[in-house]
């Protein structure tokens, strides 16, 4: 055995985190950590890693009692853990990274070259390919998620605890990772995994503990007979249906539409190159492609955050091209953003204020000047009941709320903002399944009441599932159009890859 936690509890200003929860890690095993958003997986493995104290309870590290008051008492234990955001320092080399914090083998004197060489052997052991001399700034996520688990090898870690580490990879990334982690567990270390997605859970785990509103309600070995169902009724407790009704086509005239838009990078690389593409008043147009060929900056000229080189963009037959963020705020563009610590929530402001934040001066939230703090409050009760927040009351700070719960405060304030437009990059990224499903009828909802939707997402059932067309972008282009009536993945798989529409020529 690893690790043992017996009756661990953890309270949050009388809010219950973690509820008497007993958890087993075997040596030589994958366990996946599942529930809902809010259940306590990341409480719990914080508290393991040291960051959190628990009100109650005791661990056992390789069958002794201890006290882990502090990361650095983790790692010497042979805890390390992987977050959702990483902690990385952008302008410094892998091997800086790794070295930072570490006591030098030369007394005063950097031991890089010696670091080197071991970071070289470890990375050919677990197959983790990556440069120790490359900058993290030059790194794409699915890189620097590999520096942190070499960093977390390096220091000597048996037991490595990864947070949702595939809500940010592409479906390739996801793949090497799954295989690292095998080499790992055949290497008799333990792996806990945090993940919303089932698939992945069964696939490669071994065992799975599921907690809900903080307590453990089940333990069970992963088998061939495990089903996602199965899972999910232990996650919520009921069934969460996965079909929608069938896709209304009552569009209404072209809404947003954007002809020949380019953007050019302050490196002078070209990042948008030439989009055309129009969205219907009610319809949801689905935006598939591999994350890095100009998805996130496309919403960031959509949405008034970043100025485009060339082009035009305008709605409902009125330019906006070149105005800023918060005139596309007025005209009732809605913008679900990718990264939602850096634009998508004030962390240090509480949950009612962030649920107002871009338009607490509009006429709903104050008037002549005055902020009017009933309709506030009203606002940020109802929608928490709405969209089910989990939170200790409206005045939590957003930073100390669970993942899913702050996507879904944003979620909230943009839908609930009677919008004309919805930019939507990854909406349900980080929800569990039942919230997924919620945001998923939101979206078809806004659709059905004449909202134009764009969605961008790494999850093509997602796109099938929503789209009323989806549209495919490689290197900064579209590369085609298609109607989402009988589309198959390997068509949209095809165009992602670079491949033409219908020409069926590789263009590299
Ligand atoms: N530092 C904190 N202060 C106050 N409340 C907190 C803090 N950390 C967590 N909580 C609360 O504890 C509960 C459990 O949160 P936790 O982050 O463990 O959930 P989770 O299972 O990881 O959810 P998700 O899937 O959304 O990431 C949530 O209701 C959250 O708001
Ligand atoms: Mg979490």
């Amino acid at each position: 055995m690893a690790v043992e936690m017996q009756g661990v509890s953890k309270g949050f200003k009388g809010l219950v985190a973690n509820n008497k929860v007993d958890f087993r890690l075997l040596k030589g095993s994958i366990h996946g950590l599942l529930g809902e958003n809010g259940a306590g997986k990341t409480t719990l493995m914080n508290i393991l890693f040291g960051l959190y104290q628990p009100d109650e309870g005791e661990i056992f590290v390789d069958g002794s009692k201890v006290t882990i008051d502090k990361p650095s008492k983790a790692m010497d234990l042979g805890i390390g853990m992987v977050h959702q955001h990483f902690m990385l320092v952008k302008p410094l080399s892998v091997t800086q990274n790794i070295m930072l914090g570490l006591p030098s083998k030369k007394g005063p004197f950097l031991d890089t070259a010696n670091v080197e060489t071991a970071l070289l052997e470890l990375a050919r052991k677990y197959h983790l390919m990556i440069n120790p001399k490359a900058l993290i700034k030059n790194l794409s996520v699915g890189e620097q998620q590999r520096v942190e688990i070499l960093s977390v090898l390096y220091r000597g870690a048996e037991i490595l605890i990864l947070d949702e580490p595939t809500a940010v990879l592409t479906p390739q990334e996801t793949k090497e990772l799954f295989n690292i982690l095998k080499l790992m567990r055949d290497d008799g270390k333990a792996v806990v995994l945090i993940s919303h997605k089932l698939e992945e859970i069964i696939n490669i785990c071994d065992e799975v503990t599921v907690l809900r509103d903080g307590c453990r309600v089940a333990n069970e070995k992963i088998s061939c007979e495990t089903t996602k169902s199965h899972l999910t009724n232990m996650m919520v407790g009921r069934e969460v249906l996965f079909d929608f009704k069938d896709r209304s086509s009552d569009f209404g005239p072209d809404r947003l539409v954007v002809e020949n838009l380019t953007l050019v990078n302050e490196k002078k690389l070209s990042i948008l190159n030439g989009i055309n593409f129009s969205i219907r008043a009610g319809e949801i147009l689905g935006l598939a492609g591999v994350d890095g060929n100009g998805q996130k900056e496309l919403c960031e000229v959509l949405t008034g955050l970043k100025t485009v080189s060339s082009g035009k963009i305008a709605l409902d037959g009125q330019e906006l091209t070149g105005k800023k963020t918060k005139d596309f705020i007025t005209e009732g563009i809605a913008h679900i953003p990718e990264d939602r610590h850096k634009t998508g929530l004030a962390m240090g402001l509480d949950i009612s204020s962030n649920l107002i934040i871009k338009e607490f001066n509009g006429p709903r939230f104050s008037t002549k000047g005055l902020l009017d703090f009933k309709a506030i409050k009203d606002n940020a009760e109802r929608l928490l009941k709405e969209y089910m927040i989990k939170a200790s009351g409206i005045e939590a700070k957003a930073k100390d709320l669970s993942g899913g719960n702050q996507q879904k405060i944003i979620l909230a304030r943009e839908i609930s903002s009677s919008p004309r437009v919805i930019i939507a990059n990854q909406p349900t990224r980080g929800l569990d399944i039942g919230a997924t499903m919620y945001v998923r009828e939101k979206l078809i909802e806004q659709r059905d009441k004449g909202v134009s939707v764009l969605l961008i997402s790494a999850d093509l059932e997602e796109i099938l599932q929503l789209s009323d067309r989806i549209a495919v972008i490689y290197d900064g282009q579209i590369k085609g159009i298609l109607d989402n009536k009988n589309v198959s993945i390997e068509e949209i798989g095809l165009l992602m890859a670079g491949v033409e529409s219908g020409a069926g020529q590789c263009k590299k």
